[in-house]
């Protein structure tokens, strides 16, 4: 269509085009369709269910949803509902307040998996539960299915073409919704199909023929105070107007199929759009239009903003001794960059004003699983912690299972270990030897020999925690579906430790891209010059991904595809506010225990077996019983021989692995000594990790023999 016959067509003369002109382009129009993300009419939103552990509860249960309800993990509250929320009760109560406060309210056990257990399940006596919480422990899984089946009903409400939904954690999503709006505003306003006068994408759009709109029901944030409602709608308020409908229908379908309620927030970016979906709980949606961007932020503690929860928004507060966003808003960036640093400064100067570039990123493969367990008391053995991993393993196996890895040809690159000694955290990591299927067995083995390079390195217990990740999650190549998958159950193994070798594992990394809008010292964080701001110091057995993983609270994230990664490796971006959780949501694991989730005060059974005393200045006495060992000869206490005992089977099981050979056999540096080809586990003096965390292996020096 030429210039003219756009003219004579449209309903706009080029006169009334004049006076009625959007403030937008037809080039914006177009970059909406691609869900630009510099685009001014795009449209974010974020899906956040109420409450929801305790409605996963009170659907399963088929509980009347206007009972007062709350989850309960042990001796604390994890989920309360909003009815029970009435009568003042938060995740900060124990059960004995929350029961005063609330004699109605009804508390609901998570899932527990028991020692030897080949399943999680639901015990009915909580108090039974709790008695056995030394051999428990507890499984979020049912809430992981839920999730997904959210997931799923989101996707289906939402046309397959023009979908881009991310998976934020277990219970949230943003979606944008550009794409769609696009198509949707074409279909309702055939005047902005044609092309633009004069074949020029930088004219303006005619101004939208609506005066009024209707918001429904919708919470709509007031405008700034220099703005109007009396002021004509533009096609960015029609934009998110048409998402607001759209959010509507998904909520109103994830009700109708699945009973849960949630809430949304509806804006121009994933920023806006998350505060938007915490701004009126339960079951309601909150829209941010452009216009009314200032006035909303303006109430805000920048605290709360996406990526200030944590370290970096500390900072900002120590250097302009406020938390508000109102105060902040009247710095000069000349003066945010001055003291914060020239790429922060401006950030940070953005996201004042609302400016958030990220991507939605529709990846909802997971990135990671971990498996965790506090212990009350602390735990003395390698026998006994091996029962903990053994648990560890059948849980992140039947995750791996569950997910569909076996379907999806995906496969974890790396398993790591956590553990915690008194103040001390030591983490090792081991590859996932490729070319091989992984069993329960395998994943087991490859636990218990991180384990016992924390036993040989010393001070292994008491262990007042312990944690098993894989990571690193890759695609694998497709079309090799003979194979029937990567993993096996136990029993299938031996069965199929014969069979054909898996070749070639993508290295293409499916990634996602860092948002160029995060701020600027979390995208530098490889470098490894900024990550104590963020994560404060780890321990020097911590690789930078470890840290990285391991976030504020120390625990590394499940199921993340919430996390932002950097292009080439596994990092969580993202900032835990460590007693409520409004800014970025810790994950389900970061909270599978009570010690996890800083419930100190948390009351424990009284203990079964008494820990043996911790071994201190005092234990060095004279008249020390001793034992003397067969192995070394060495005379050891005897409080000290099971340790002791621990130490050479440990040794054992490293000498045992070292001697097998590597898969896949990789070639000896030519500088390496045969003695160096055992190197002794990572500790204390040797070389840091490298910033892919992948263990810095010396110059000359061979990989460990552990993997
Ligand atoms: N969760 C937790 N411990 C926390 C924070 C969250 O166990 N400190 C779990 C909760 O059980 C919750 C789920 O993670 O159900 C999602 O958390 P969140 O969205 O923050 O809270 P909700 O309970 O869903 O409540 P809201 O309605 O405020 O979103
Ligand atoms: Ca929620
Ligand atoms: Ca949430």
């Amino acid at each position: 269509m030429s210039s003219s016959q756009f003219f004579a067509s449209s309903p706009f003369s080029p006169n009334s085009r004049l006076k009625r002109r959007s403030k937008f382009t037809y080039k914006h129009l177009s970059t909406l369709a691609h869900s630009a993300t510099n685009c001014p009419l795009r449209v974010i939103a974020h899906i956040d269910l109420d409450a929801f552990y305790a409605q996963c509860e009170t659907v399963r249960l088929g509980i009347d949803p206007t009972k007062p309800l709350a989850v309960q993990q042990w001796q604390g509250l994890i989920a309360i509902n909003y009815p029970a929320r009435a009568f003042g009760l938060s995740r900060h109560v124990t059960i004995s307040e929350a029961k005063e406060k609330c004699p109605e309210l009804i508390c609901q056990h998570v899932a527990t998996w028991k020692e030897g257990d080949t399943k999680w399940s639901y015990s009915d006596d909580s108090a039974q539960a709790f008695r056995e919480i030394h051999v428990r422990k507890v499984s979020l899984d049912p809430y992981r299915i839920e999730s997904r089946k959210i997931l799923a009903t989101i996707k289906d409400c939402l046309p397959k073409d023009l979908q881009k939904v991310e998976k934020a954690s277990i219970d949230e999503v943003f979606v944008d919704l550009s794409a769609q709006v696009h198509s949707i505003m074409l279909e309702r306003y055939p005047e902005l199909q044609g092309p633009p006068p004069y074949d020029d994408p930088t004219e303006c759009l005619p101004r939208p023929p609506t005066t009024a709109l209707d918001w429904a029901a919708d919470a709509l944030v007031d405008v700034d105070s220099t703005q109007s409602e009396e002021d004509d709608p533009d096609w960015d308020d029609i934009a998110i107007l048409i998402a607001s409908e759209i959010v509507r229908d998904v909520r109103a379908k994830i009700k109708e199929m699945l009973h849960y309620t949630c809430s949304a927030g509806i804006s121009r970016n994933k920023m806006l759009a998350k505060l938007g979906s915490g701004h009126k709980k339960p079951n309601s949606q909150t829209v941010i239009r452009n216009r009314a961007v200032q006035h909303f932020l303006s109430s805000f503690k920048f605290t709360k903003i996406r990526n200030l929860g944590g370290k970096l928004g500390d900072q900002v507060v120590a250097a302009f001794n406020t938390d508000t966003v109102s105060d902040l808003l009247p710095v000069p960036v000349e003066q945010l960059k001055r003291q914060l640093g020239d790429d922060t400064g401006s950030w940070l100067y953005s996201v004042l004003r609302g400016e958030d570039q990220s991507e939605v990123n529709p990846r909802t493969a997971i990135k990671s699983m971990l498996s965790a367990k506090s212990f009350r008391p602390s735990i003395n053995s390698f026998e006994v912690a091996c029962k903990w991993l053994r648990i560890f393993v059948a849980d992140i196996f039947s995750r791996l299972v569950e997910e569909g890895v076996l379907e999806n040809k995906r496969r974890p690159k790396t398993i790591n270990l956590h553990h915690r000694q008194g103040a001390q955290t030591r983490s090792k990591q081991a590859p996932i030897p490729m070319g091989r299927i992984i069993t329960e067995d395998a994943l087991f083995d490859l636990a218990k020999n991180l384990l016992a390079q924390v036993v040989v390195d010393g001070r292994a217990w008491p262990c007042a925690n312990l944690s098993l990740s894989v990571g690193g999650f890759e695609d694998g190549v497709t079309g090799n579906k003979g194979i029937g998958g990567f993993l096996v159950r136990r029993e299938e193994a031996k069965a199929l430790n014969a069979a054909p070798v898996l070749q070639g594992w993508s290295k293409a990394k499916s990634r996602s891209k860092r948002s160029d809008t995060a701020p600027p010292s979390k995208r530098r964080k490889k470098d490894g010059s900024e990550i104590a701001n963020f994560f404060g110091a780890g321990s020097r057995e911590t690789s930078l991904q470890e840290e990285a993983d391991l976030g504020r609270n120390g625990f590394v994230d499940d199921d993340t595809t919430a996390l932002e990664y950097d292009s080439d490796d596994m990092k969580p971006h993202r900032d835990y506010d460590e007693d409520d959780n409004a800014i970025e949501e810790p994950f389900e694991e970061l909270y599978s225990d009570p010690g996890e989730r800083g419930l100190a005060s948390t009351p424990h059974p009284p203990l079964s077996q008494p820990a043996s005393p911790l071994p201190g200045p005092q234990a060095v006495q004279s008249d020390i019983e001793t034992h003397l060992c067969t192995r070394c000869s060495k005379s050891i206490p005897v409080e000290k021989q099971s340790e002791h005992e621990d130490f050479h089977f440990a040794q054992d099981l490293q000498n045992q692995h070292s001697s097998q050979p590597d898969p896949p056999p990789r070639p000896i540096p030519p500088a390496a000594k045969p003695s160096q080809a055992q190197a002794k586990p990572r500790g204390r003096g040797r070389p840091p990790l490298n910033a892919s965390g992948q263990g810095g292996v010396e110059k000359g020096q061979r990989k460990l023999a552990f993997g």
